[in-house]
């Protein structure tokens, strides 16, 4: 069930989160972008590290994480791989790398395993033609993560709003869920959707649910880290809890740097070589 790292850390696997929604064990999960903050995050304890699309707002300072390459993605999962010796590594497969065919999917989705190292791809959606892709993906031996609620690469569809509140919401995503388990993703991101419809699926469905924005009855939670560490502040929507705020302290750190250099108090005789 579990695999070996470098160092002899026990890698969280596909199993062990499926064992985990069984003993009602909660999952965590956040973002991680490059090798520092992979090493911290993993360091904590977190059990699913994500190399979210979400890389183009919050690293590339894009507008959407529609123009974000497979080659961006690649690029930063190879640098968060080195910092992970335990949790489980998922990449994203940003818009149009899956969409247009099965084929091309696994083309893509093969070189985000092969060059990054990491376990599984996440691809957002609840289609019958998605549930193929999933299905391509999972025959050929890459484990999937499905998205669905809202999925922010159909942002210029649906806008940034919770999902499943017109008449036919609620039954239309236990649905998706539903098609997302049987095609066989191994869990599910569910992003913005009222708490009693992720109750629902969660309790209907047997992989883990991990929300974002949908309540406290998920199997587990995920966050975008620099949302969570308060790096992002003007960044905060009503599911999101500031777990520190890193960028306050980030910006009176370099404050001091510049008013001691423009004092000329540092460097003092303590940074200075013989
Ligand atoms: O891209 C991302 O960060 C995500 C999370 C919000 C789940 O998909």
């Amino acid at each position: 069930m579990s695999t070996q790292s470098g160092n002899g850390a026990r890698r969280v696997t596909v199993a062990d989160l499926r064992e985990m929604k069984r003993r009602g064990d909660p999952i965590t999960s956040l973002t991680a972008y490059d090798y520092l903050f992979a090493r911290l995050v993993d360091q904590a304890g977190v059990d699913v590290i994500l190399v979210g699309d979400s890389l183009g707002q919050v690293v590339l300072g894009l507008d959407s994480t529609l123009p974000v390459t497979l080659d961006d993605m690649i690029h930063h999962a190879r640098a968060v791989r080195r910092g992970v010796e335990r949790a489980l590594l998922v990449v994203d497969l940003p818009f149009l790398t899956y969409q247009i065919s099965p084929q091309e999917a696994l083309r893509n989705a093969g070189r985000v395993l092969q060059e990054t190292g990491a376990s599984a791809v996440k691809l957002e959606g609840g289609s019958d033609e998605i549930a193929q892709t999933v299905r391509t993906l999972v025959r050929a031996g890459i484990p999937v993560m499905g998205h669905l609620g809202f999925t922010p690469q159909s942002v210029n569809v649906t806008g940034v709003r919770v999902q499943g509140r017109d008449e036919d919401g609620p039954r239309r995503i236990l649905e998706e869920a539903r098609r997302l388990e049987e095609a066989g993703c191994f869990a599910m991101v569910l992003e913005l959707v009222p708490g009693a419809i992720a109750r629902t699926v969660t309790a209907q469905v047997g992989i883990p649910t991990i929300g974002i924005g949908a309540g406290a009855e998920c199997d587990g939670q995920v966050l975008v880290l620099h949302d969570m560490l308060g790096l992002n502040p003007g960044f905060q929507p009503r599911f999101l809890r500031r777990f520190a705020e890193v960028g306050e302290l980030a910006s009176e750190g370099v404050g001091a740097f510049v008013r001691a250099v423009k004092e000329r108090e540092y460097p003092a005789q303590e940074h200075t070589f013989e």
